[in-house]
């Protein structure tokens, strides 16, 4: 009996002592940041008001009109690879965790989230064999602290054809838009036909015409280079038969996956592991289960961790790369792989991030949260004031709240300082909050304490 009644009194105590998250708001501010993050002609429901209407003269070669998409970090460059594998990523989370959504009164913001993306690829999709993948150009962009309402440099827009290919490009757009044409289906069936038409012609783009696209769009080298495109035919493939239950992509997976190469993380670069656990979840074939178990167990069990337990993949962005790791993780806990362990794993890294590291890294959010993130239109005050690399370099906190932005996160050894000038651990990106976000929404479905 007294020892019951000690258990009960600890319990309490910890209970009391035990610092709990509200996801769902969480999940809310981190479509705000996606808010901040709009390029083109903002809408009169756009909530970050302090954001206004940028780069309305983004255009490709023959004038058509390429406004709109989101600003990939803390620069003004619309990568369009980033931005597709965020707008992938989105869809999935929007997809498979609708509840989820909408149990944090978030569906419609997510579902305008994605369609900021969406609507830009259509746009940019100018023919059959022909998609423009960035605008902007990296140098010029990075040379400029400002506002995006302010930009004066010219800003070029590069495209993939058939003669100038990008395969990784167009199959993770095509993944994109496949994936999103599920997530519009019952909301908006005609849409939902337009972006399909649009996959499954970019799709056979990509597998018809083979190249990387950084092969044709060298302007991205300043700033990102695609290692490779065989995974991403494999995922598009597997996002096209999810959304058109067509036998042909079954065979591209069947052909292309030998050539794909394996690696630790899921990022805007990487997606075997997102192919591996799609394709279980699709074909319940167990071979893809079975790579899926030996990715997450080999994730967790044998990656390399900060002392405070944060999986450590790459010191650029860490901790997206954890976040991202435990989508896919979490995805397999709901095939039944690994159930339990796979989802306490996925809340003990998510908490991390949120403070139970000792310090919040969502900006706006807990207890220290980051101030200063590389992010250049929330570092600078409202206009008319000046913004230039004053502002940069100023050590006060960016006079705009950036809510919702997860910043890059700790070094190996949960070293981590909050200043403007470390883009490595503290910018913020589109395709950082894409997974984090997913997950929020599968942890408010799955009931998680707040
Ligand atoms: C991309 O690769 C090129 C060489 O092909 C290299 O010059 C450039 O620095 C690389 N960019 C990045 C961001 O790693």
């Amino acid at each position: 009996m007294q020892r019951i009644e000690l258990a009960t009194v600890l319990l309490l105590g910890l209970a009391s002592f035990a610092v709990c998250y509200d996801y769902a708001t969480v999940l809310q501010n981190s479509l705000l940041f996606y808010e901040a993050q709009r390029s083109g002609k903002l809408p009169s429901d756009q909530k970050v008001t302090w954001r206004k209407d940028s780069a309305l003269n983004d255009k490709g070669d023959n004038g058509e009109d390429l406004t709109g998409g989101y600003y990939d970090a803390g620069d003004f460059v619309k990568f369009g690879f980033q931005m597709a594998f965020t707008a992938t990523v989105l869809s999935w989370g929007l997809l498979d965790h609708e509840a989820g959504y909408s149990n944090a009164g978030a569906l419609e913001d997510g579902r305008k989230a994605l369609k900021w993306a969406t609507d830009y690829f259509i746009k940019a999709h100018t023919s059959e064999f022909e998609f423009y993948g960035q605008v902007g150009d990296g140098i010029a962009d990075h040379n400029y602290w400002g506002r995006p309402e302010d930009m004066t440099m010219d800003r070029p827009a590069f495209k993939i054809t058939e003669s100038a290919p990008g395969s990784d490009l167009a199959a993770e757009t095509a993944a994109a838009l496949a994936a999103a044409s599920l997530v519009f289906k019952t909301v908006d069936s005609s849409y939902s036909a337009t972006l399909l038409q649009h996959a499954i012609q970019l799709f056979n783009f990509a597998n018809t015409y083979r190249g990387k696209f950084s092969d044709s769009i060298v302007n991205v080298r300043c700033c990102y280079n695609s290692s490779n495109y065989n995974d991403e035919l494999v995922w598009g493939a597997a996002w096209l038969y999810r959304a058109t239950e067509d036998n042909q992509y079954l065979n591209v997976i069947e052909q292309e996956y030998p050539t794909v190469q394996y690696w630790i993380g899921f990022d805007w670069d990487q997606k075997t592991s997102g192919a591996d656990v799609l394709l279980a979840q699709l074909t319940g074939d167990s071979s893809y289960s079975t790579k899926t178990k030996n990715y997450c167990d080999n994730i967790i069990n044998n990656q390399q961790r900060t002392p405070k337990g944060l999986i450590f993949i790459s010191e650029w962005g860490s901790l997206r790369e954890s976040a991202n790791a435990m989508f896919i993780c979490l995805k397999a806990a709901e095939l039944g792989i690994s159930t339990d362990s796979y989802r306490t794993e996925a809340k003990t890294q998510i908490d991390y991030m949120l403070g139970d590291s000792g310090r919040s890294y969502i900006v706006g959010y807990g207890t220290n949260p980051p101030t200063h993130p590389h992010h250049r239109s929330s570092s600078c005050p409202d206009a008319p004031a000046t913004c230039d690399w004053t502002q940069y370099s100023t050590t006060d906190p960016n006079p705009h709240v950036l809510f919702g932005a997860l910043v890059g996160g700790p070094g190996a050894n949960d070293d981590y300082e909050d200043v403007r000038s470390d883009y490595q651990h503290n910018e913020v990106a589109c395709d950082y909050n894409a997974a984090f976000q997913g997950i929020l929404a599968m942890f408010v479905e799955l009931g998680y304490s707040s």
